[in-house]
């Protein structure tokens, strides 16, 4: 069932996306080479609580960190740890908030000082297919219109989708229906509703589209070990244009703290 959010639902969702957008922002700026990625866990953890929110993910199925951070071959869910990020590492930051019992979900991947044309086209395709999708979240269309979108974008430009992992309506619930995939699956696809809130999120690997998860039981890598890039907004469908609810420039957002 799809959760259609009212207007009061939606003024929630606008808060908890400027949050996690707001976080994201600070997270990103903060990375630098020589931070290990557990010290980023921690100033996004400390972030997170200055803004009045909680971490979506932490405990999640026992997810043991505050936001995903998932470095060059890894696409996504990669867990903190003491590696020491590099100069040309590129890292993807998937910042999720509960705030006020409603969730924000949004993500990047940003160079470590600076990168290799590769992974700074891979970064830039990502994150171009994700506004071709969210240019196509309009009423009348069907969520398959969003995955095609990307999908194409993606391969014209020599890159592929992530199958596995895909994106997903969100509100009170990280994980509501429908799912979003970034390619066309062949299935029936719903159609598109004002009031509908959607994380799109495609995941591009530079090479092949497949992945495996390693022994930490998250952590999410491509099996031929090139780069991969991420990047989500959440997204409200309107009777118009679609409303990103995951800019900080967009939605004046309140410090509760500080
Ligand atoms: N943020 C991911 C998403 O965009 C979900 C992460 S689940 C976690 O859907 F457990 F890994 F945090
Ligand atoms: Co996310
Ligand atoms: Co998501």
């Amino acid at each position: 069932m799809i959760i259609l959010k009212n207007e009061r639902d939606v003024e929630a969702m606008r808060a908890a996306g400027a949050v996690a957008s707001t976080v994201l922002h600070e997270v990103c700026a903060w990375i630098t080479p020589g931070v290990t990625t557990k010290e980023i866990d921690n100033f996004a953890a400390s972030r997170i609580k200055s803004h009045g929110a909680k971490s979506a993910f932490l405990g999640y199925r026992k997810y043991p960190c505050h936001v995903c951070l998932s470095v060059n071959e890894q696409v996504v869910h990669g867990l903190a740890s003491n590696r020491r990020l590099d100069f040309g590492d590129i890292v993807s930051t998937d910042v999720g908030v509960i705030y006020e019992g409603y969730i924000g979900d949004t993500a990047r991947t940003v160079a470590v000082g600076g990168c290799d044309v590769l992974a700074q086209k891979l970064i830039d395709v990502t994150e171009r297919a994700l506004y071709e999708g969210i240019a196509r979240a309009l009423l009348g269309n069907r969520v398959v219109d969003i995955s095609r979108a990307i999908q194409s974008y993606v391969e014209r430009n020599g890159f592929s989708v992530v199958r596995e992992f895909v994106g997903h309506g969100v509100g009170r619930s990280m994980h509501e229906e429908p799912q979003i995939p970034n390619y066309v699956d062949g299935k029936s696809s719903p159609k598109l509703r004002p009031g509908m809130t959607l994380a799109i999120e495609p995941m591009v690997n530079a090479g092949s589209p497949a992945v495996e998860i390693l022994a930490d039981g998250w952590t999410v890598v491509t099996k031929d070990g090139q780069p991969s890039a991420h990047f989500e907004h959440t997204v409200l469908i309107t009777e118009g244009e679609p409303e990103i609810l995951t800019c900080p420039e967009k939605t004046q957002l309140k410090l509760k703290a500080e």
